[in-house]
């Protein structure tokens, strides 16, 4: 099968400035496409900022022969992210990837994390995100083509003391995600998310120096471009690290039908039947889902 090539497409690469969305930018722009490398430039927990992160990767791009446009708006602000589209669409007159891959951490655990942290991180990772799709979102269906790239990590899909809120966040994203799947479809508009593990300044703390050098960010882009790619699925969480790639999925049981107006005690009484796997499913909408419970009230 041929390579796969972005020339004559335009990525929006938010958080580019290092570490993965570094890296994912790097590797659209050495196969064809044309770059909005996007960083705030401030510190892990958000702080701080200046153009100086996206302007280095964009000279790095260039160097390379590839085509950028730095730019250092946050991905919370709606005017930033506003004009970061138009930048682009006057540039190059179209918009076909979009990578929401900034973030940041406000790590504590939930007794000790104030509520203003919660909503921080609320703010960077699931409002980044859905405003930088929404603004790309009309762009794309007047196209009739974009992949979307979202970011999601372990902690959105399983948990982690000490991220309440970047957890929620992570998950939120996902959530995200199976809508627009499915309001993005006719237009040929596919969503996925990445939940990566990779040595960062994020994770330095977490992964030892001698594995960190076989997990680096190089290990988990070529998912991100296959899922920017025109052959990308949709609606998939891909996880990756290390050069290992699979794919995470919500199931959900059979279940049982307790009969009309059940009691709590026939909740408990039937706990294992609920919680059986047995003919366990993953569905492919809500309506699916929802279509079980008519299926069980009926007897089926
Ligand atoms: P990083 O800290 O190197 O990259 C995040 C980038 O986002 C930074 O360059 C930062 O300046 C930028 N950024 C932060 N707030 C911004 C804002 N408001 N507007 C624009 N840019 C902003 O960390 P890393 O590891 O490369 O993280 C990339 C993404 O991957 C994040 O969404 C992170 O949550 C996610 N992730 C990373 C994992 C890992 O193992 N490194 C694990 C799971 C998820």
């Amino acid at each position: 099968m041929a390579d796969i090539r972005f020339d004559g497409q335009v990525a929006i690469v938010t958080g580019a400035g290092g570490g993965l969305g570094r890296q994912y930018a790097l590797e659209l722009a050495r196969r064809g496409a044309k770059v909005v490398v996007n960083d705030l430039g401030g510190a892990v927990d958000g702080s701080g900022g200046s153009s100086e992160a996206a302007a280095k990767v964009v000279a790095e791009i260039t160097a390379a022969g590839g085509v950028a446009l730095a730019n250092g708006a946050s991905v919370t602000d709606d005017a930033g992210v506003a004009r970061m589209v138009k930048d682009a669409m006057d540039a190059w007159g179209r918009i076909d990837i979009l990578i929401a891959n900034a973030g940041i951490l406000r790590d504590k655990s939930f007794s000790k994390m104030e509520i203003a942290d919660f909503q921080f991180v609320i703010d960077v990772h699931l409002m980044g995100t859905a405003k930088c799709a929404k603004a790309v979102w009309e762009i794309m269906k007047a196209q009739n083509y974009g992949r979307i790239v979202g970011v999601t990590s372990p902690t959105g899909l399983y948990g982690n003391f000490g991220q309440a809120n970047y957890g929620a966040a992570k998950a939120g994203i996902v959530g995200l995600m199976h809508t627009l799947k499915i309001e993005g479809a006719k237009n040929n508009i596919h969503i996925n998310v990445i939940s990566p593990v990779a040595a960062t300044r994020m994770t330095e703390n977490l992964i030892s120096p001698e594995i960190a050098k076989r997990m680096g960010p190089e290990e988990i882009a070529p998912g991100v471009v296959f899922l920017c790619s025109e052959e990308a699925p949709t609606g998939t969480i891909l996880t990756a690290g290390g050069g290992a790639f699979a794919v995470a999925r919500l199931h959900e049981t059979e279940g049982a039908f307790l009969g009309a107006q059940p009691s709590p005690e026939s909740v408990r009484d039937h706990w294992a039947a609920i919680t059986d796997t047995a003919g366990e499913a993953a569905y492919a909408g809500g309506g699916e889902q929802m279509s079980k419970f008519f299926r069980k009230m009926g007897g089926g």
